[in-house]
């Protein structure tokens, strides 16, 4: 079984327009312990199952990443995907593109396809601008449309109350609605800056979030009522409509989760993540 961590979009600024119809991001992403889970079986041919019956089948991307690294490598692989859904889905937290880059990596080893590192990250890029940053994980500095993932030093431990209406809200429906001025990327640098230099954690903008408040004003309710509870800062994650605060305490995350489900909102509590292989500073004291 693998987990497949969500993540939260710490600052994101729109920075221009491409040629290809994309948009210029710049944006700091956190892994968080918010997961859902894989298990791979080798089989003949290429499945998924999962516990949310909306994702099961051809078009999950777990199960593209899948036939994509299938592709690749050397020898006919097959393989039976179950999906332990955990993460809310089209919500701003990457739960599909950390299913994806999962699959990526378990297919890999589990068909011993030794597929190299960069050739993964082209995979990635192909299959969703979330997707390479999944690949490193932890704290980065994400750029372009996605695919440029500068690995930040592991901040502080930091815990997070997440809410959100319960709303799918697709990505392209908030990028078809966006509108300019873009901005230098400059907030985002400084929050990139203040993990660098200090492992501190602030919480920039979101160039998102009006366009997304615009389209869905359940998304600006939850984002006031969840600032109503927070002393901390609140912000959407991505496209939303997932909104996160940062966090004092696990206490402190913790009652602001369940205020927010009093009003009737799916809430949760999680933590930063590092990097794989690196050391966990939220891992309870031995
Ligand atoms: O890359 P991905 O398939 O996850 O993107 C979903 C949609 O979001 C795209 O179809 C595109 O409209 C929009 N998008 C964008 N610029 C980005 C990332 C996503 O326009 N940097």
């Amino acid at each position: 079984m693998i987990r497949a961590h969500g993540k939260l979009n710490l600052s994101l600024e729109v920075v221009g327009r491409r040629a290809d119809g994309y948009y210029d991001l710049v944006s700091v992403v956190q892994e968080i312990s918010l997961a859902d889970a894989l298990t791979f079986v080798p089989d003949s041919g290429l499945r998924l199952d999962a516990t949310h019956p909306d994702l099961a089948g051809e078009r999950n991307l777990a199960l593209s990443a899948a036939r994509l690294l299938a592709l690749a490598g050397r020898q006919v692989a097959g393989a039976s995907i179950h999906l332990d859904k955990q993460i809310p889905v089209a919500a701003g937290l990457g739960g599909g593109s950390s299913d994806a880059a999962a699959t990526l990596v378990a297919a890999n080893r589990l068909w011993r396809q030794g597929v190299p590192a960069r050739r993964l990250l082209t995979m990635a890029a192909q299959l969703g601008s979330d997707v390479p940053f999944f690949l490193y994980g932890g704290t980065c500095l994400v750029e372009g449309r996605g695919e440029r993932v500068l690995p930040l030093p592991t901040p502080a431990c930091r815990w997070y109350a997440l809410s959100n209406p319960g709303i799918a809200v697709p990505t392209g429906d908030i990028f078809g609605a966006l509108r300019g001025p873009w901005t230098d990327g400059g907030r985002t640098r400084d929050v990139a800056d203040a993990v660098s230099a200090e492992g501190r954690v602030t919480v920039g903008v979101n160039a998102l979030q009006a366009t997304l408040f615009a389209l869905y004003p359940a998304a600006e309710r939850c984002l006031a009522d969840q600032s109503a509870l927070a002393p901390g800062p609140t912000l959407v994650s991505g496209s939303g409509a997932t909104v996160y605060s940062l966090c004092g305490s696990a206490a402190e995350a913790a009652r602001i989760a369940a205020g927010m489900r009093e009003n009737g909102y799916w809430a949760d509590v999680a933590h930063s993540v590092a990097s794989r292989g690196w050391e966990n500073p939220c891992r309870p004291a031995p």
